[in-house]
């Protein structure tokens, strides 16, 4: 089939690339010129696994083609994927649909007549039926995406399932057509009208960033009780009915999704007269867990992070990503940066993101780099390697053995086995406490 991806973003992108793979012909569209060029010629302008491989090998092919040019798109496929952001709005809470209502807007204006235009982006319930009725001429579809960056093209390629919001047998059946080959492998369909359709991904976000929260919020706990929440953690997942994912507690969530969407969530359920305000303290625990971190940064220091020299592991909001949008590992290091500290940052993939948004923080070319001469390590974001640093070693580096770390993942026995002073969150016991 012929299809057309409208903005090309993380999401955008991953899903033009992978409707390749599956063997459609793919136009790729968005308003930024770089970005389409970079795309045409092979090159994905960010970080995610498995993506430029595909992206490569499909433009090489001519499978899949980039534009600007809407009359082309709406020429080209008589099936259209809006994948636009719907990033917060200025001073609200609310979820800014502009991009969504002009994508909308310019596909409708060049479509044959009943094309298929089919929502992807995040979006408050109530705006696929909205834009059904503003744009009569073509039908309406809404059909969210549930991938996580690092894992996004293994996740479009085999989805856990499929969410199909139509009001027609017609919109069901080209949908059906185009995730044919994943619907054959067994991938569980579930078909909605539009309003379940959207709050299908509204909640299984507010899901998530709750039980995150939760466990945050347990952390919390501990540190005033004397507990742990590691082993909390550990002994309530055990639990089938509770599990053992999403329980790690840490510095919490962050990314271009969960805050926003939990915050657009809670906003539309006021618009709805529905009281979602547990979010809004999801949101305040998942804050507070920031906050902690720079409390705990000052500890370390000695009450105060004046010209202290941090280093912070992590730039990205999770690991196998260059997204910073909302990162807590920068909010952090922002603020001891504004407190006085001498901060230096390092990042596998993020550093280019993260230099243009935070031009006033040092940057490292390697976590050694970074370790050179710290007074305080702060671990924030959790890649792989920053687990596999050698305690030994990263003391030998460092002015100061005393290290943070956020995402509860370091083993501390170890590193207090090496001379470091460790913290945890969710921890009161300062291991390795009269340590220097
Ligand atoms: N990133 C994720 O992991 C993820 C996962 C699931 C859902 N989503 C949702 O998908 C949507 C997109 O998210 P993203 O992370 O890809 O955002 P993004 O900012 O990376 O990409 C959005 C793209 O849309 C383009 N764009 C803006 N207006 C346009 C227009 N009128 N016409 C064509 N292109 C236009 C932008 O230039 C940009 O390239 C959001 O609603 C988000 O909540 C994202």
């Amino acid at each position: 089939m012929r299809l057309t991806v409208i903005g090309t973003g993380y999401l955008g992108a991953t899903h033009a690339a992978c409707m390749a793979e599956l063997g459609h012909e793919v136009l790729g569209v968005d308003v930024d010129p770089d970005k389409v060029a970079a795309l045409q010629a092979g090159r994905v302008p960010f970080h995610e696994p498995g993506l430029p491989e595909l992206i490569a090998e499909h433009t090489a092919s001519g499978r899949l083609r980039f534009t600007t040019d809407y009359a082309e798109a709406g020429a080209f496929a008589d099936v259209h994927f809006v994948c636009v952001g719907t990033p917060q709005l200025g001073g609200s809470e609310g979820a800014d649909l502009t991009y969504v209502d002009s994508a909308f807007a310019a596909i409708a204006e060049h479509a044959a007549p009943d094309a298929l235009v089919v929502g992807k982006s995040t979006v408050p319930v109530g705006t696929a039926g909205r834009l059904a009725d503003t744009h009569a001429c073509v039908e309406v579809a809404w059909n969210p995406e549930f991938l996580r960056e690092g894992f996004a093209v293994e996740d479009t390629l085999r989805p856990d399932r499929l969410v199909f919001g139509v009001r027609s047998e017609r919109a069901e059946t080209i949908l059906r057509k185009v995730y044919a080959s994943v619907l054959t492998a067994g991938t569980p369909l579930v078909t909605a009208d539009f309003p379940t359709a959207e709050l299908v991904k509204t909640a299984a976000n507010a899901f998530l960033a709750t039980k995150i929260s939760f466990i945050n919020a347990m952390a919390e706990v501990c540190e005033a009780a004397g507990g742990d929440v590691g082993v909390l953690a550990e002994a309530i997942g055990y639990d089938d009915r509770i599990g053992p994912k999403f329980l790690r507690a840490g510095v919490g969530f962050g990314g271009g999704c969960l805050p926003k969407d939990i915050r657009a969530f809670a906003h539309r359920a006021d618009e709805l007269g529905v009281s979602l305000d547990f979010l809004r303290e999801v949101d305040a625990i998942n804050m507070r867990r920031r906050d902690k971190v720079v409390e705990l940064a000052r500890e370390q220091c000695g009450g105060s992070v004046l010209g202290a020299r941090i280093a912070v592991l992590g730039a990205a909001f999770k690991p196998d990503s260059d997204d910073i949008r909302d990162s807590p590992a920068l909010n952090v290091a922002a603020r001891l940066r504004l407190d006085g500290a001498d901060v230096t940052v390092y990042d596998p993939e993020a550093m280019d993101n993260a230099r243009k948004a935070f031009p006033l923080l040092g940057y490292a070319l390697s976590a050694e780099e970074a370790l050179g001469g710290a007074d305080l390590v702060l671990h924030l974001t959790e890649w792989p390697q920053f687990r596999e640093i050698d305690p030994e070693r990263a003391r030998s580096l460092v002015s100061r053995p005393r290290i943070v770390d956020g995402r509860g993942v370091l083993d501390a026995d170890r590193w207090t086995a090496a001379g470091w002073r460790f913290r945890a969150l969710g921890r009161t016991a300062p291991v390795g406490e009269g340590l220097r």
